[in-house]
Order: C-alpha cells, then structure tokens, then sequence
C-alpha cells in the first residue's frame, strides 16, 4: 500500500493532509516547526506512528535556523524544540518516544560539534521512519496468521498507511492477508467525531481493493449480534505494561461488544506504542478536544451553541477485553504483564 504519508522533502517535512481528505489528496508542505505543530495539532498528520515520525522531523525542522557553533547553545535549542513539539497532542506514547531518541543524541555523543549533532540527529530521525515502515510490514504479516479467507473484520478510527509512515498496522494485517490470497471483508467505524474511519479508512481499503463496508458507530453491535463479524482489528496510542490500551474514542465500546459476542478483539501495534514506564491504563492521558468537534460539522451546527460537550479523543481498552496484541517481534497473548515483558524487552 504506497501511500506517503509523511516525508522529508529538500529540508522540509511533507506531509498529506488528511483533514481534505476524501474530497482532495493535498499535500502541505511544513518549512518551520510551528507549521509542523499546527498539523498535528489540527490532525493534518495523525495517528499514532505518523506523529512519532513527525517529531522526528519535527526536531529537523526546529535545527534548520540554528546558526553558529556553540554546543552548549545547541543543545538547549534541541531540547526546547523536542519540549515543544511534545505540548501538540498528549496521548500517542510514540511522538514522546521518538522525542526520547532524539535526545538520546545529545547524551550519547558528549564531545560531538553542532555540526556532528545536526549530522547525527538528521540520521536518527531517519532511522525512526524507515523502522515504522519495516515494523509496518512485519506486523502484517504476523497478523495476517489471524484471518482466514472471506473473514469480516471491523476496525475503527485509521490505523492504515495514513497513521504511519506508509502500509500502516491493523490495516497492514488486511493488505498482508490480500497478499496472501486471503481476502477479508472489512466493515469501517466512521469514527465520530472527526470522522477518520469514513473519511480516511474507507478511502485508503479502496485503494486497496478490499471490499469495504461503511457503518455508524452505533451500528456495530447490530453487526456482531447478526453473527456478522469474525474479528476486530485496531490500532493503539499507548499500551502500558499491563496490556491496557488506549485508542480512539468508541474502541473500548467494541472490546466490550465483541466480548459479550465472543469475537476475537486484536490489537496490532509496534514496540513504539508501548510505554513501559506505567503499569496500567489509569496512567494514560487522554486528550481532551474542542467543544465544536462536537457540536458542528463542516461548519453548520448540529447542536444547541450553549450544550455542554464532553469530548475525550481517546478512551482505554483494558488488558482483559483483548484477545491478543500483534507487534513486529509476533502475537502477544494474555498474560499480558508476563508475555509483554518478556517479548519486547
Ligand atoms: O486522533 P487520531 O486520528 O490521531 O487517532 C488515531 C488512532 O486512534 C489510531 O487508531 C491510532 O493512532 C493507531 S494508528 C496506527
């Protein structure tokens, strides 16, 4: 699935805008890390491995204007820029991890010029976006093992090419499974409120070829409840060590369903979505967003001005809920606290 998402074009970061999209494949072109900023912030660039990519360029961006060569000066400038790139969207762990390993830079090379650093750092973040693209296309395949041919699978939100660097993760495993000769059915969440299953989703499994099937939100347990659906793939913003997983909004309400309805609920996500540093969803922060997300559409209400709006981006699935979680190093079942250590560290 070619799709480039995001990339580093003559010094800039060049990413699809995803808020056109499925009207226009338009592509904005970020000089300056505020502008990369803004994307994120307004969802130009989303989804989990693509913000972690991009603050990886990010960082690029906010070095560009650095001029002279004091160390001490640089490397306060490399770590105000990674601060402030990491103020743009709290929950996906992937965009704090990428901010990690740029500043790993600094401490591993201790006598390093600004010249070397610059050097150094411009290979880091690239080693960031070819290792999304890689795990991308293991994740597949290890998760193309789960789907038997003509399978109906739900997904929710967009964990495809466009959340990543390119192929994406519980997307991946359909394109994997199509390369494999086993093709699914997959039936898309629209996602409210932004939207992101209908608008992008459907779009990129088009692309694709995949026979997809646009449904409401409210529509899912109807679905399962007909015996309609085999099995549900999702992506992750941030999993802690305990297997508790947060994801869009409404991700939580399909782990429930599919459990009352004995449907198999995957997670299929990479080694960078994992934050090993809090044992449960409980220390997950969730990204609260504007009221108008809510309460209008493409500019026309569809609310009452003054209602009060509850608008949480993000909501966790926990561990017991999850069938398994497919990574880049293979599935990882319950016990998830056991098996999750001892996979991936
Ligand atoms: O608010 P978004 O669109 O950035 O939310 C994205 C998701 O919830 C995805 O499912 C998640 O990042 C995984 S993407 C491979």
């Amino acid at each position: 699935m070619s799709i480039s998402t995001i990339s580093w074009v003559n010094g800039n970061v060049k990413i699809i805008d995803q808020t056109k999209l499925p009207l226009k494949l338009q592509y904005i072109t970020c000089r300056d890390v505020k502008t990369l900023w803004k994307a994120i912030k307004v969802l130009s660039v989303r989804g989990a491995p693509a913000l972690g990519v991009s603050a990886a360029f990010g960082v690029l961006l906010g070095i560009k204007t650095f001029k002279g060569n004091d160390r001490k000066r640089f490397v306060a400038h490399v770590l105000k820029t990674c601060d402030y790139i990491g103020t743009s969207r709290p929950t996906a762990v992937n965009l704090f991890n990428a901010l990690d390993q740029m500043r790993e830079v600094l401490v591993f090379c201790p006598d390093a010029s600004v010249a070397e650093l610059k050097k150094r750092l411009k290979s880091q973040a690239f080693a960031i976006y070819e290792e999304d693209r890689k795990v991308c296309r293991r994740m597949g395949d290890f998760g193309a093992r789960l789907i038997k041919a003509n399978n109906r699978i739900m997904t929710v939100c967009n964990a495809g090419a466009l959340a990543t660097a390119d192929y994406g993760t519980a997307l991946g495993v359909m394109y994997s499974s199509k390369k494999k000769k086993r093709k699914c059915k997959v039936y898309a969440c629209e996602t409210r409120p932004l939207l992101q299953g209908a608008r992008l989703t459907t779009w990129e499994l088009l692309r694709a070829k995949i026979d997809t099937t646009l449904i409401c939100d409210n529509m899912a347990a109807s679905l399962m409840g007909q015996g309609k659906i085999d099995a549900i793939f999702a992506g992750a913003d941030r999993i802690a060590r305990n297997g508790d997983t947060a994801n869009k909004i409404g991700t939580y309400s399909l782990a429930v369903l599919a459990r009352y309805h004995k449907v198999p609920f995957y997670i299929v996500a990479p080694r960078s979505t994992f934050d090993m540093g809090i044992e449960s969803g409980k220390q997950i922060p969730i990204e609260q967003r504007s009221k108008e997300e809510v309460t209008s559409f493409g500019g026309r209400p569809t609310a009452p001005k003054n209602v009060k709006v509850y608008n949480p981006a993000f909501d966790v699935t926990g561990h017991k809920l999850i069938t398994a979680i497919v990574t880049e190093e293979g599935i990882i079942r319950p016990p998830f606290k056991v098996n999750i250590k001892k996979k991936l560290l």
